[in-house]
């Protein structure tokens, strides 16, 4: 997981994606929230009781536990299958990738010549792309957040630390090969020379004491269904900054990016076999939740973002991210669809009246973001420049 910015068209201020996505430019919100995505009535604002550690924020009124716990028996059953299905997406740790086969090797003679190299080569590349490589490796950098989250689920949750259960085997090491993520990204971005690591450390920091709402509620089918949504996502997002790279003519960035997005797939296919085998066990049950989950729209796990000098942040970084192709309006929708099409949820039979609806509402739900963000385009505006101290307050173009 460890995921990516979000899918919002912040390019028309007009754009209004509230039932799907982030707030557009134009509700922003004013210093005091910086939380994307999660404007609804029925939020409260948390005072900035704890300022040294987090930002002024905004959290929802936080639902726990609403799965019926009869249902955690469905987890506890699953474990043997688990092991068999889940278990298998892991790779070995001697067959793994680790951060330094991709970085100057410091015990080597040669190190200050491929230092130079790398440096060399990151000359070539815009602010706008670093500025969203900065934000896609924060994010990978709050991993601390993300497994005390798959921590909350249920049923599936470590319950020592080093539970022998398939769940818990999958979290740590799922977190275990995550951690390469942002490790890997962290020491490429610092010897590049084109970033304040001071501030993005800063950064990092803030976001791992803020930690995230994805509303997930202590139930692992939300928890899954956001999951599958994430490692998707961020299997886009670093597919497209690999990319980004090769044309800038930095191969060696591309192949940092394509790497760590072969993982996410990997782990997106681990998930979403979970989510798939839920709808088998209980088809009613896991539609409830994947619509539940639309309805909320998908927080990305670094909404809660802030350096102390950028309240909108986040939404800054997103619609860097939109306007250079990391991750769009577009992609959500996509990823939606590709979901939808993966459980097959059009096919589902025999579910309960709420069900019938929920099926109807996530299976319409791609064409409906669609015609929004079509329409936003028609209607986008020139966006502003705005100054990003990730790269020491260059302004870049949103
Ligand atoms: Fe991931
Ligand atoms: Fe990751």
């Amino acid at each position: 997981m460890a995921l990516t910015p979000t899918p919002l068209s912040f390019r028309s201020p007009k754009f209004n994606l509230s039932s799907f996505a982030l707030p557009q430019m134009s509700t922003l919100r004013s210093s005091r929230f910086i939380m994307a995505s999660t404007l609804r009535s029925g939020s409260k604002e948390v005072e900035n009781l704890k300022k040294p550690f987090m930002p002024p924020r905004e959290v929802h009124v936080q639902v726990t536990h609403s799965m019926p716990p009869q249902k955690i028996e469905i987890f506890k059953s699953l474990e043997a299958w688990a092991e068999e299905n889940v278990l298998v997406h892991l790779k070995p740790v001697e067959k793994c990738w680790q951060p330094q086969d991709f970085l100057p090797e410091p015990s080597s003679d040669g190190f200050d010549e491929q230092v130079k190299e790398l440096r060399e080569r990151a000359k070539e590349i815009p602010d706008d792309y670093f500025v969203v490589l900065v934000g896609d490796m924060v994010t990978e950098e709050a991993l601390p957040t993300y497994q005390t989250m798959l921590n909350t689920l249920d049923g599936v949750r470590d319950e020592t630390g080093a539970s022998l259960t398939s769940w818990a085997v999958w979290t740590r090491a799922w977190t275990a090969e995550e951690n390469r993520h942002g490790d890997l990204l962290n020491k490429y971005l610092y010897l590049s020379g084109r970033v304040d690591m001071r501030q993005i450390e800063k950064t990092i920091q803030y976001l791992i004491g803020s930690g995230m709402d994805p509303r997930t509620e202590n139930s692992p089918y939300l928890g899954f269904i956001y999951t599958s949504f994430q490692e998707r996502a961020t299997f886009i997002s670093h597919g497209n900054t690999a990319r980004l790279a090769k044309e800038h003519g930095d191969v060696k960035l591309a192949q940092i990016c394509g790497t760590i997005a072969s993982d996410e797939k990997r782990h997106e296919t681990a998930y979403t076999k979970i989510v798939e085998k839920l709808f088998e066990i209980d088809p009613d049950g896991t539609v409830l939740a994947f619509a539940d989950m639309m309805r909320k729209k998908v927080a990305m796990p670094a909404h809660l973002m802030y350096d102390a000098c950028d309240d909108n942040l986040f939404e800054h970084y997103s619609a860097v991210a939109q306007r250079i192709g990391v991750y769009t309006a577009k992609d959500y929708a996509d990823i939606l669809e590709f979901l939808v099409g993966r459980w097959k949820v059009e096919n589902l039979t025999g579910l309960s009246g709420e069900g019938r609806k929920a099926q109807d509402f996530v299976c319409g739900l791609p064409a409906r973001i669609r015609r929004l963000e079509e329409r936003a385009q028609g209607k986008a505006k020139q966006m502003p420049r705005v100054r990003f101290s990730w790269i020491f307050d260059r302004e870049v173009q949103l």
